[in-house]
């Protein structure tokens, strides 16, 4: 079966979307996406308009802009992050027998303002830029072991073998959950972003059986605490509140996700780059204290992450009419290769003017855990640049790839001379 047959069937057009409105864009299984996403994100940049409607995955906006992103995210009176309105979940949860597992809501990411920011400020000390400078230490000895134990063989699988293990046991750790369950969790977490399912109800059983896998760690702590977030939560109080075990399970789902599968994307994305040029390498092997700079530039250009919103009302928004209860994404990767936003902006340059990215959003649920991915990215390439020589990609086994509301990197075979 040719990949193209894999693309989700297509819905009708609904009457107010214009025909030149209309892309053909599967955000999941397009085939030249997931052949090499961020060329087929320019090839949309160049080709598709900056807001389109795609028929796919049951019909829905796609943010092409830098400005669409930026004010969409922004305005969260007209882009809810709630797919479940409130009420229809109150109902959901009244109606649940008793013994039923608690519908989990992740929190602050689906809570609009201003109930936001009550679930959002006990986070903020834990990843703050000090809480996780404190941090660096153990996790340049860990990027060391990782990266030290696949040296004198001159290849690696690096996503494996050093993408995933780093800032998966670094999290865990964080958290308080058990190391020796990290395959487990991974795999739940993968399931969980690969569901390309329109309606929000239908991912309810996935966010229960990530609670669930963390249920016991939860009771423990609680009876037991330890220096870690789990234990911190159970001592904040929100609205006056102390913490519950579903106030528990709240949290625990959304950094389940956002801890587990994004910072191991960012440095398979950018090592991909590094791999493909060795002068970048070289760069950055005479002068490592460039690496933050460089940094920055591979967010910007390898954006990873598409967040979905609803339209929370009727509007016209940058001259196109949506309705309520539509699905937009933010298409983060493509507003951060905007050319209005950032002149040629295929080009990976350490020199451009403006260098701010949108990498971990705008607005007020940009991304909590920022500090801890910039510390984790830069400690690898760093650990790279001075622990191995040029590396290149095994030509024999080019990188794979998966997208969706992650675009990450499944394999990438590195080799260097030894
Ligand atoms: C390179 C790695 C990362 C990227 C690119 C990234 C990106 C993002 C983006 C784009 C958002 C906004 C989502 C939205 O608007 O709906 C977000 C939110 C969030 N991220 Fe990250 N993230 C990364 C790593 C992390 C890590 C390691 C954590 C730690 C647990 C984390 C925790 C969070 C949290 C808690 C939110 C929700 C903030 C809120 O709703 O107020 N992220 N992230």
């Amino acid at each position: 079966m040719s990949a193209a047959a894999n693309v989700s069937p297509a819905v009708a057009k609904p009457a107010h979307v214009p025909d030149s409105l209309v892309y053909d864009f599967d955000m999941f299984r397009d085939p030249a996406y997931v052949a090499d996403p961020h060329e087929r994100i320019l090839d949309l940049v160049k080709n598709a308009p900056p807001i389109f409607w795609t028929p796919r995955n049951g019909g829905h906006w796609m943010l092409m802009s830098h400005s669409a992103n930026f004010n969409a995210s922004r305005d969260t009176e007209s882009f809810s992050s709630e797919f479940i309105p409130r009420a229809e979940m109150a109902a959901m949860k009244a109606k649940l027998p008793p013994g039923m597992p608690h519908i989990p809501l992740p929190v602050p990411i689906n809570v609009d303002p201003p109930e936001h920011s009550k679930y959002r400020t006990p986070l903020q000390r834990v990843f703050s830029p000090k809480s996780i400078l404190a941090l660096k230490d153990s996790i340049n000895a860990l990027a060391t072991e990782l990266v030290d134990s696949v040296k004198d063989r001159g290849n690696c699988e690096f996503m494996k073998e050093i993408a995933e293990p780093m800032p998966v046991r670094v999290f865990l750790k964080m958290l308080g959950l058990p190391l020796d369950r990290q395959d487990e969790y991974r795999e739940i977490v993968s399931q969980h972003l690969s569901d390309p399912s329109s309606d929000a109800r239908a991912m309810i059983p996935k966010l229960q059986r990530i609670a669930a896998s963390m249920n016991d760690t939860f009771i423990a702590r609680r009876d037991n605490p330890q220096d870690d977030i789990i234990s911190m939560l159970w001592k904040i109080e929100i609205d006056g509140k102390p913490t519950t075990i579903e106030d528990m399970q709240n949290y625990g789902v959304l950094l389940f996700i956002a801890g587990l599968d994004t910072v191991m994307n960012g440095i398979g994305h950018g090592v991909r780059h590094l791999a493909r040029n060795p002068e970048l390498q070289a760069q950055l092997r005479a002068n490592p204290k460039m690496v933050p700079e460089a940094t920055e530039e591979l967010l910007r250009r390898y954006t990873f992450t598409v967040p979905p919103r609803m339209v929370a009302k009727d509007i016209v928004f940058e001259g196109v009419q949506m309705k309520a209860r539509e699905r937009a994404m933010l298409f983060l990767p493509a507003a951060d290769l905007d050319p209005k936003e950032f002149a040629n902006s295929d080009r990976y340059d350490l020199n451009r003017e403006n260098k701010v990215h949108i990498a971990f959003n705008a607005g007020p649920h940009r991304c909590l855990g920022s500090h801890l991915a910039r510390v984790e990215l830069q400690v690898i390439y760093e650990v790279l640049m001075a622990r191995l020589p040029t590396f290149r990609l095994d030509s024999q086994r080019p990188p794979t790839f998966h997208c969706g509301h992650v675009v990450g990197v499944d394999s990438l075979h590195l080799v260097w001379d030894v």
